[in-house]
């Protein structure tokens, strides 16, 4: 699921020659418009993702940050009261907001005729008890009126579900807006009700070609959040390094980490990525890829994978995948995801199972007489199959549900009915598959088109923004069982220094597929919002990149 370093390389040309040609606008859906100014000019608090309904006037309310406050009604949340100092910073204290230093600071808006008052306080009704952990088909629906006709004077965020909440606590805290001096906090009378179009709505990190620190991870996070994306899938591990601390096979990382040291994650690390996700009412699955993908695994534990021979019939020193052959392999596998099933809280954990390379089980004797033994004549995609299903049952015994990738589906393995197919191969053909695999009767969830990795000159979020998870010929009842999407930021060009701007904001471009309404595709329409969404991330603190062309966001630079 990761492009060749070869590709990489062949790409990052590509962009600069690209460059010299000023394609820029190649694959913009409409004209932009050249000369003087911004080519985008941003909307003023709009939401991103686009509400499923969303009624707003031009009539304006102020808020005065020292009075405003977040009341509710129900017994205690501790997770709302958290999230309600979080937005209240984020609102009326971003490390970037342009304050007019020289401006006078007279109440411009009492002689405006669209002044309709002052909003002192959002209320809060949650229906339903505090909820513990997010998970799959988590309620994120709510309501929220801003000094609506049945509501006068007042603001209201209503849901069944905490969820739904934090939800509606970010649309708030987006249709806020600062007047164009930054002396006054507005909001307009507002109508929204919002719920998303697909459960699954996530985003990969990989943190074994290159380790993100765990501040880093958290600002993703973050980010993640003001998308209203739900799913952290961290790619944790892979053959270049290994840098989760197990506590039944420390040398795993000891051995397998770029560094011991500095470049691995603590059982504390993980659990507070966990919870900081929780708290923003997002899921975190792990990804132990395996049988291919597993070299750094071997720096401490060889004899799990297969050695390989060489043409003299002698092993040749080198190692292939997962050693599907050897009753040692499922005893580790049974103690280690017994400790990760465990440590990760969500139902689901990803099994990886993709790219399996064939040539080194082929040369190895002992896998080609197992072979012969068991009647798979040849047959390698029979022992992947065969690796696959044992793990799978290890999975089951543990009551975990399982994501994989593709090709697991695509061998015929044997899944449960909760399986998660996770579509990567294809970029825009993924028709087929996706048909394939909700015929079958299983779950889906597509990243395809989303491999942001793929760096393109220009604007590219278009690209992203046209593919739709339900974009193939199939029964209603197939489209049910698409459950969502991941964007991809895989880790070879990536570290802590880029992947924040790399990621941001062509993951949110990904984030309003998979949030709002089918009938939201109009490109042009939403570039004036991404481009406020994307100066938002800005005056927020984050280092997210331009993706609009020629701009400027409205904010205190350090
Ligand atoms: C909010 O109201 C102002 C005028 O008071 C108007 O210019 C602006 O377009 C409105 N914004 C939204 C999102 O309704
Ligand atoms: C591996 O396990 C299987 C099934 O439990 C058993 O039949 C077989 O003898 C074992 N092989 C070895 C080498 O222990
Ligand atoms: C190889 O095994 C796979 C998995 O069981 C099966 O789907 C496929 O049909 C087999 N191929 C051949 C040529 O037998
Ligand atoms: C899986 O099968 C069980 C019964 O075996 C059923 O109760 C459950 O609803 C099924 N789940 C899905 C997602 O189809
Ligand atoms: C939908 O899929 C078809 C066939 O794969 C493709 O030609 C078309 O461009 C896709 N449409 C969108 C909106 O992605």
């Amino acid at each position: 699921m990761t492009p060749k370093s070869v590709f990489g390389f062949s790409i990052l040309n590509l962009g600069l020659c690209v460059t010299v040609l000023a394609l820029d606008t190649e694959d913009f859906p409409f004209n932009l418009p050249k000369g003087s100014g911004p080519w985008i000019r941003p909307t003023v608090g709009n939401p991103w993702p686009f509400p499923q309904q969303w009624k707003t006037s031009n009539e304006f309310l102020v808020i005065r940050p020292n009075l405003f406050q977040f009341k509710t009604l129900q017994s205690k949340c501790e997770l709302l009261d958290i999230a309600f100092k979080r937005y209240y910073d984020l609102v009326f204290r971003p490390p970037r907001l342009f304050r007019c230093k020289s401006c006078k600071r007279h109440k411009h808006w009492k002689s405006d005729s669209s002044f309709v008052g002052y909003l002192d306080t959002l209320n809060i009704f949650l229906n339903r008890p505090c909820t513990e952990k997010p998970e799959l088909n988590m309620d994120e629906h709510y309501e929220l009126k801003i000094d609506t006709d049945d509501n006068p004077g007042e603001a209201l965020l209503v849901s069944q579900s905490v969820w739904g909440i934090l939800r509606g606590l970010e649309t708030f805290s987006q249709i806020i807006y600062s007047s164009p001096n930054g002396i006054a906090f507005q909001v307009n009378r507002t109508y929204v009700n919002d719920f998303p179009r697909f459960s699954h709505r996530g985003l990969l990190l990989d943190t074994s070609r290159h380790y993100l620190s765990p501040r880093i991870i958290k600002k993703n996070l973050d980010l993640m959040a003001q998308s209203k994306l739900n799913v952290f899938h961290w790619h944790i591990t892979d053959d270049p390094s290994f840098p989760f601390e197990s506590e039944k096979f420390p040398q795993l990382s000891a051995l397998g980490a770029f560094n011991r040291y500095s470049h691995t994650y603590t059982k504390s690390d993980v659990r507070e990525i966990i919870e900081y996700a929780r708290l923003r009412g997002i899921r975190v699955i792990p990804e132990f890829d395996t049988p291919g993908h597993t070299q750094s695994f071997g720096n401490a534990l060889p004899q799990l994978l297969t050695p390989c021979f060489g043409k003299d019939g002698k092993p040749d020193g080198t190692f292939g995948p997962m050693n599907p052959v050897l009753n040692s392999t499922y005893k580790f596998m049974e103690e280690f995801f017994s400790e990760i099933s465990t440590t990760f809280p969500d139902h689901y954990l990803h099994l990886g199972g993709d790219e399996v390379p064939f040539e080194c089980w082929a040369s190895n004797p002992h896998i080609v007489d197992f072979m012969k033994r068991n009647g798979f004549v040849g047959n390698y995609s029979r022992l992947e199959q065969f690796y696959m299903q044992k793990l799978t049952d290890i999975v089951d015994s543990l009551q975990k549900g399982y994501i994989v990738w593709q090709e697991v589906f695509d061998n015929n393995v044997e899944l449960a009915n909760d399986t998660v197919i996770h579509v990567w191969k294809g970029e825009d053909l993924y028709s087929k598959e996706m048909a394939k695999v909700t015929s079958a009767g299983f779950q889906a969830i597509l990243s395809s088109p989303w491999y942001l990795n793929y760096l393109h000159y220009g604007i590219d979020w278009p690209r992203y923004y046209m593919a739709d998870p339900h974009n193939f010929s199939g029964s209603d009842e197939q489209k049910r069982l698409v459950i969502g999407g991941e964007a991809c930021m895989w880790g070879e060009f990536v570290d802590n220094t880029n992947v924040i701007p790399l990621t941001w904001p062509r993951a949110s471009v990904v984030a309003e597929r998979l949030w709002s309404a089918k009938t939201v595709t109009d490109a042009k329409k939403a570039a004036p919002r991404l481009e406020e969404h994307r100066c938002r991330m800005v005056i927020r603190g984050f280092n997210v990149e331009p993706s609009n062309g020629v701009n400027f966001c409205q904010v205190a630079w350090d």
